[in-house]
């Protein structure tokens, strides 16, 4: 039976079985020793003479090691690592798996490697004590997100993925039905009409670890593909969400992050307005020291515009067009008036200047959902195209309802202290949105695009 490398200090004398990778190997000729590691952390082994297969290890192989935990003598403690006070006096070694190459080093932090090489070999990468802490760190805030919601009774519901339009801004990725030919699915840039329709159903409080597919620009807080922690609830008002939000955040940081201290509790709200004016931008950085990496300024920002103007000179909204308007301009709404003014109930969380939250209370009444359709410059017949199935739902019996959506992977880059969301995505994409593992997208057969009845633009 193998024994985890963090168990060792529970197993003075004993022999065991350990199973991992070469991590560092220093031949002395007649004593081999080697670092070995698995995801629970690091051991020395000492291979003597009579494990004659020790010579050919190399950095990476993966190995079976039989041999008995000896205390090392006192002078000898490496005290950086929990089993520092052991090492592994070596009886038996069968080696599992060699290496061809190393592509990159994997026991670095890995920032200064190139990272189309990091990506490329993702697989090795992912080695480094930095991206398995981070994936840790992120499955931990996502066990505590479940943990916490559940307790307040949301139940998880998965939405499709294979859908239909949403408007969230970017554009679709689309995906080529073959049964009815000449149509396409579009990938959800956010669950948000579905958590619409769950509260319509009767569900009253939903979650999700949601993937989210947006055909825009990347940066560094930007994936063609992210997740969402989604969540939506019923018979609820601005403040309830605001309030049920904020205790899951300082829930997080508290327990999770201890080292870190939040600026402000409860959190700041600053007006959209005021945002711009003070800070030039609807995300303020409000920390009151920027050279401290421990400190999370938190504040919402409130009171946004509902529309502005398009580059055409027509009115689109400003975040989401299913929002209801704060309740004082629902009369200016319903009257297609004084558009300009209109403010939504928008709430957006920023954290040190990264927007990573951002929902509002709904239109629940199939009328006001259409006004906005109107303001936007859509006639009857398309609002029923695109979004009839929504005034059908919203016209049978749907209660008030409001939500929000984190960006997670910036929330955890953040908490992380890493420069960018890729850092925190086991399999992120370039720049320009490739996968250069897999190396997708990529060229299909022909017969692939027969069957679904399309034909590529030959390439100028
Ligand atoms: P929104 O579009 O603001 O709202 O998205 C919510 C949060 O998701 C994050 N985010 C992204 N993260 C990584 N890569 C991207 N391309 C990307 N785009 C957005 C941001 C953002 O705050 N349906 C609404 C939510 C709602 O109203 O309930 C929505 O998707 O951190």
């Amino acid at each position: 039976m193998r024994t985890i490398i963090g168990d060792i200090i529970k197993n003075e004398d004993k022999e065991i079985e350990l199973c991992g990778w070469v991590h560092a190997r220093r031949d002395h000729g007649k004593l081999v020793f080697i670092d070995l590691r698995d995801r629970s952390g690091f051991v020395q082994v000492v291979f003597g003479p009579e494990v004659a297969n020790a010579s050919e290890l190399r950095l990476e192989y993966v190995v079976k090691i039989q041999g008995v935990v000896k205390k090392r003598p006192a002078s000898m403690v490496n005290d950086k690592i929990p089993t520092g006070a052991y090492e592994i006096g070596a009886t038996g070694l069968e080696i599992l798996n060699r290496v061809e190459e190393i592509p990159l080093p994997v026991d670095t932090d890995g920032y200064d490697i190139n990272e189309e090489t990091r990506l490329k070999y993702r697989y090795f990468d992912l080695r480094r004590e930095r991206m398995k802490n981070n994936l840790i760190a992120r499955h931990n805030i996502v066990r505590l997100i479940r943990n916490f919601l559940s307790e307040r009774d949301f139940i998880e519901v998965e939405t499709p993925n294979l859908s239909k339009s949403t408007p969230e801004g970017a554009r679709d990725y689309l995906v080529p039905s073959r049964v009815q030919k000449g149509t396409f699915y579009a990938l959800p840039q956010s669950p948000q009409q579905y958590k619409q329709l769950l509260m319509v159903g009767g569900l009253e409080k939903y979650f999700q670890i949601a993937r989210c597919f947006r055909d825009e620009d990347t940066r560094g807080d930007r994936q063609p593909e992210f997740t969402q922690l989604d969540l939506e609830m019923s018979f609820v008002e601005q403040r309830d969400v605001m309030a049920l939000n904020e205790e899951l955040l300082i829930e997080i940081v508290t327990t999770l992050y201890p080292e870190k201290k939040i600026q402000e509790i409860p959190f700041p709200r600053i007006t959209y307005k005021e945002a711009m004016e003070k800070y030039g931008t609807d995300r303020p950085d409000v920390r009151n020291d920027k050279e401290d990496k421990n400190l999370l300024a938190f504040c919402w920002v409130i009171d946004f515009p509902f529309f502005e103007k398009t580059d055409e000179g027509r009115w689109t909204f400003t975040h989401n067009p299913f929002s209801a308007p704060k309740s004082e301009f629902m009369a200016d709404l319903m009257e297609e008036k004084n558009v300009q003014d209109i403010l939504t109930t928008q709430y957006d969380v920023a954290m040190n200047g990264l927007e990573i939250a951002g929902g509002s209370i709904r239109n629940h009444q199939p009328e006001a959902l259409k006004s906005v359709f109107h303001i936007m410059g859509y006639q009857d017949e398309e609002i029923i195209g695109k979004f009839g199935h929504m005034l059908k739902a919203l016209g049978s019996g749907a209660p008030p309802h409001g939500g929000i959506a984190w960006g997670l992977d910036r929330f955890v880059s953040l908490l992380q202290n890493e420069p960018n969301i890729r850092e925190v995505i086991a399999f992120p994409k370039t720049g320009d949105g490739r996968d250069l593992m897999m190396a997708a997208p990529s060229e299909v057969d022909k017969k692939q695009l027969d069957e679904l009845g399309i034909e590529i633009k030959k390439q100028k």
